[in-house]
């Protein structure tokens, strides 16, 4: 047995197996695993994992929106399932409720996140990310990042921190 055929033969059930866990069917699957939407919340999923915008937007979801809409996106006895909301109502109805807020039912309240610059910066990738559990088919849990875009988001994530000093700075001056 040569060597390459015993190497095949002893990764071919663990590769079985992954396909089997994702629910995929055996051929073709090359790149029909790629959803990618365009526009505001632009987001890549490729076989359950992310562009690093949109695994930005789970952190940032997580942080400051899970104890509310619950894991996940998936809604609350308290606060609405967000994955739907963004199916329904488009990017401007989701921005303008996070600045804003909303309170529809007495009680019930969305608070206004207009003084929190960390959460006004990030809305897009928050949107990215529920579209990517909606339209994209992106299960539960915290995803993983795209190997080939790991890298680059390393890179980015060095200067970014300059980046963001501006950023809020300049949010600071749009303020007043
Ligand atoms: C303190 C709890 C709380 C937190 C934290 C919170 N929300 Fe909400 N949110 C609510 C409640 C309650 C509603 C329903 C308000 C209503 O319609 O009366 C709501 C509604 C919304 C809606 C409208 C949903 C729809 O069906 O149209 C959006 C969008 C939304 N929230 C996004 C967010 C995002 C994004 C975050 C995190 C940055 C967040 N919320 C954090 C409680 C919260």
């Amino acid at each position: 047995m040569t060597v390459s055929a015993r190497a095949y033969r002893e990764a071919l059930p663990l590769f079985v197996v992954a396909l089997l866990a994702l629910g995929l069917p055996i051929a073709g699957l090359a790149d029909e695993h790629r959803i990618t939407g365009e526009g505001p919340g632009a987001f890549i999923v490729e076989d359950g994992k992310v562009d690093p915008d949109t695994y930005e937007g789970y952190l940032v979801y997580t942080r400051a929106c899970m104890a509310c809409h619950g894991p996940d996106g998936m809604g609350s006895s308290f606060a609405p399932n967000l994955i739907r909301a963004v199916e329904r109502r488009g990017w401007e109805n989701f921005a303008g409720t996070i600045a804003s807020g909303r309170e529809v039912q007495p009680g019930q309240v969305m608070p206004s996140f207009a003084d929190d610059p960390y959460v006004m910066g990030n809305i897009p990738k928050i949107f990215s990310y529920m579209r990517a559990r909606g339209e994209g088919g992106l299960g539960r849990g915290r995803p993983q990042i795209i190997e080939s875009m790991q890298q680059q988001d390393d890179e980015s994530e060095a200067e970014g921190e300059k980046g963001e000093e501006k950023d809020k700075a300049a949010e600071g001056a749009n303020a007043e």
